[in-house]
């Protein structure tokens, strides 16, 4: 692995060992989203109020139409609240300009979608070195081999030089979390990631969520898929636009005591 990977896995790592408790990293207060299309404005968000903490792993669950990929894209900038507040990571991100919030993202929160969204005429390590040319975190000579450091993390080593079309979704979406790690972002934020893929490649892409929460990465992601979501440390359920509960409970999974 390269020694930079290596460096920032141990170093996040000491640090989730060392505290009980994470620092605040996403705050939102007083959150509302409106839309305005259609003949009537639809309040899809109704005042969310919720604080998630440095190294938690967040499901956020409900039915259709609940509000989850509004929250969400609240969360990531994708998308701006009518009122309230979004504050990640110490930055206002309601408050940004569209050049500042993409230059915020990319430094702060990976992105991963349901259907992989990889560049289908760049090969998989080209894919995951595209948004460290919009960030300069790495130096310029150091890119290549800190993704291929990226996708030896995902296994995908052995098909680093292959195009996006040749791959199977379970690949695909691993190369997509290596893309979203490249810029060593402390969150990543997913929403349906494992929603187009079997059974058995959904629980794959999920233990390397596991993976990354227990090397310090705090994670929040939309799934409907109710075995998942027993296996998060905190499951919001939403519905009509509000937060109406939230159980807590351990990381699961190999590793644990580990650090
Ligand atoms: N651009 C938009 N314009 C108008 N209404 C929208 C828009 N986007 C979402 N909505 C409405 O806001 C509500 C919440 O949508 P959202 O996409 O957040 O739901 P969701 O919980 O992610 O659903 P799903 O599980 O189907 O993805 C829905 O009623 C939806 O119709
Ligand atoms: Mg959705």
């Amino acid at each position: 692995m390269h020694a930079s990977v290596h460096r920032s896995l141990e170093g996040t790592h000491e640090h989730v060992a060392r505290r009980s408790h994470g620092r605040p990293l996403i705050e939102l207060s007083s959150l509302v989203k409106v839309y305005d299309t259609g003949e009537v404005p639809f309040t899809a968000l109704k005042g969310i109020d919720l604080v998630v903490d440095e190294g938690e792993f967040v499901g956020l669950i409900g039915k259709s139409g609940s509000g989850k990929t509004t929250l969400i894209n609240m969360i990531t900038g994708i998308d701006r609240p009518s009122s309230g507040q979004v504050v990640v990571d110490g930055t206002p991100v309601h408050a940004l300009g569209e050049n500042a919030l993409a230059a915020w993202r990319g430094r702060t929160i990976g992105v991963v979608f349901q259907f992989f969204q990889l560049l289908p005429t760049l090969t998989v390590v080209e894919n995951v070195m595209l948004p460290m040319d919009f960030c300069n975190v790495h130096a310029v000579r150091e890119r290549e081999s800190y993704a291929m450091a990226l996708l030896e993390q995902v296994e995908m080593v052995d098909q680093a030089h292959k195009l996006p079309a040749a791959l199977s979704g379970g690949q695909q979406q691993r190369v997509a979390i290596a893309r979203a790690l490249a810029n060593d972002p402390p969150i990543l934020a997913a929403d349906e990631p494992t929603g187009n893929l079997d059974s058995t490649t959904a629980e794959a892409v999920f233990g390397l969520f596991e993976k990354l929460v227990r090397q310090g990465k705090t994670i929040v992601m939309v799934t409907h898929d109710d075995d998942l979501a027993a296996r998060v440390t905190r499951a919001l359920h939403v519905r009509d636009g509000e937060i109406v509960e939230e159980t807590r409970s351990p990381l699961k999974g190999s590793g644990q005591g580990h650090g």
